[in-house]
């Protein structure tokens, strides 16, 4: 099988951990970087010696089409660049997440490439990871009976940046159930900005699928995570046990039935990156012509559970989905938690 030929449109942290897998992946020949900035091009250029750098990805996919384009720049971008990506001789694509900066953007690249029908990927970190693949496969053999809900505690960041990792991971663990709302309230008492974006000083986010799995998170700058000395911790509550386990660390614990008192495992990692095992499976996609959207899909759910959190909280309603859809209603004059008058209407809560 002949390596295929690729390239990478924005050579940032993100482009850079595509850069590195391509590189070292036998399956792949890395070509060329489009980025904007000469200082990085410079660098990229050094860095990986004979790679052709393009000021943009117009020029690049001009002068050097590749079978596989990922696309790492900011997510506004992404849509116009994986579009014009799409127009190549392409045999697969890398869209970074969030697939786009809203869900109808991030629907449109999805529903070109399945049209297409390409192989792609998206690389959420969590799914190429040794410790989450194997509570996923613990879950679906039933280890802690059904699942009922996913507690997330996250610190030192928001909903949009890393939240979309965990909640992707929610709605991988529910393989990918479609949702039924989100309810979240942020704070912003800090004005934090992270990445591009204005986030949360603290927040929470509350989702639920149609079959009633939930999803509790708790993001911003300073939570209180109650797992001594994690930044991340999931807890995985099922009707016959628990999983817990601290976001990029290697371990988990499991109490059910046949671990009574709660056991540790810390499985060996793979020895290859998280970028590299998504872009080779993206790879034996194409060498067996069978796209598989799961990961992409899922993505998007999750990325609807960002947009939704963020919609409600400016909305103080909750978000039904589709939330590119979803149309906010009138802000009703109603204060829960204020005395009621006895008069102005409204819904008698003692007649269900
Ligand atoms: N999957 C992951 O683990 C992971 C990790 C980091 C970043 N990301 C994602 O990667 C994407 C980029 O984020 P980042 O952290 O790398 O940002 P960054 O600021 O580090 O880098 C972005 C780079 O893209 C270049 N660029 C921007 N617009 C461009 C354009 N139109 N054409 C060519 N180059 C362009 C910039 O010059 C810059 O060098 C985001 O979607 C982010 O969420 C994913």
């Amino acid at each position: 099988m002949h390596p295929l030929t690729a390239s990478v449109v924005g050579g940032g942290t993100g482009g850079r951990l595509s850069l590195r897998a391509l590189a070292d992946s036998p399956l792949f020949d890395l070509v060329a970087v489009a980025d904007l900035s000469p200082e990085v091009r410079r660098d990229l250029a050094a860095e990986y010696p004979g790679i052709e750098t393009y000021p943009t990805h117009e020029a690049m996919f001009a002068a050097r089409p590749t079978d596989v384009v990922c696309v790492s720049t900011y997510p506004p971008s992404h849509e116009p660049i994986a579009l014009d990506a799409l127009r190549l001789p392409l045999r697969g694509i890398l869209v970074e997440k969030p697939l786009g900066h809203t869900v109808a953007s991030g629907r449109r690249i999805l529903e070109a490439v399945k049209a297409r029908g390409l192989p792609m990927a998206v690389p959420h970190g969590l799914l190429a990871k040794r410790a989450p693949l194997e509570i996923l496969e613990r879950v679906r053999r039933g280890e802690i009976g059904e699942l009922r809900l996913v507690e997330i505690q996250c610190s030192g960041w928001d909903i949009i940046n890393a939240g979309i990792h965990w909640l992707n991971y929610f709605v991988t663990l529910t393989n990918n159930e479609p949702l039924a709302h989100v309810l979240a309230c942020c704070d912003a008492s800090t004005r934090t900005y992270r990445d591009g974006m204005q986030v949360e000083t603290l927040a929470v986010t509350y989702a639920q699928t149609v079959s009633g799995v939930r999803v509790v998170m708790n993001t911003g700058d300073d939570v209180r995570v109650n797992a001594d000395g994690k930044q991340f911790l999931f807890q995985l509550v099922g009707t016959l046990g628990v999983i817990e386990f601290y976001g990029w660390d290697p371990s988990y614990r499991v109490l059910n039935a046949a671990f009574p008192d709660g056991r540790m495992f810390t499985p060996e990692e793979f020895a290859v990156s998280g970028h590299r095992r998504h872009l080779e499976t993206m790879a034996a996609m194409v060498h067996n012509n069978e796209p598989d959207y799961t990961i992409p899909e899922s993505s998007l759910l999750a990325l609807e559970i960002c947009e939704g959190a963020y919609l409600s909280s400016k909305h103080t309603c909750a978000v039904t989905f589709p939330v590119d859809e979803f149309d906010p209603p009138p802000r009703p004059q109603w204060q829960p938690g204020e005395p009621y008058s006895g008069t102005g209407g409204g819904r008698d809560g003692r007649k269900l």
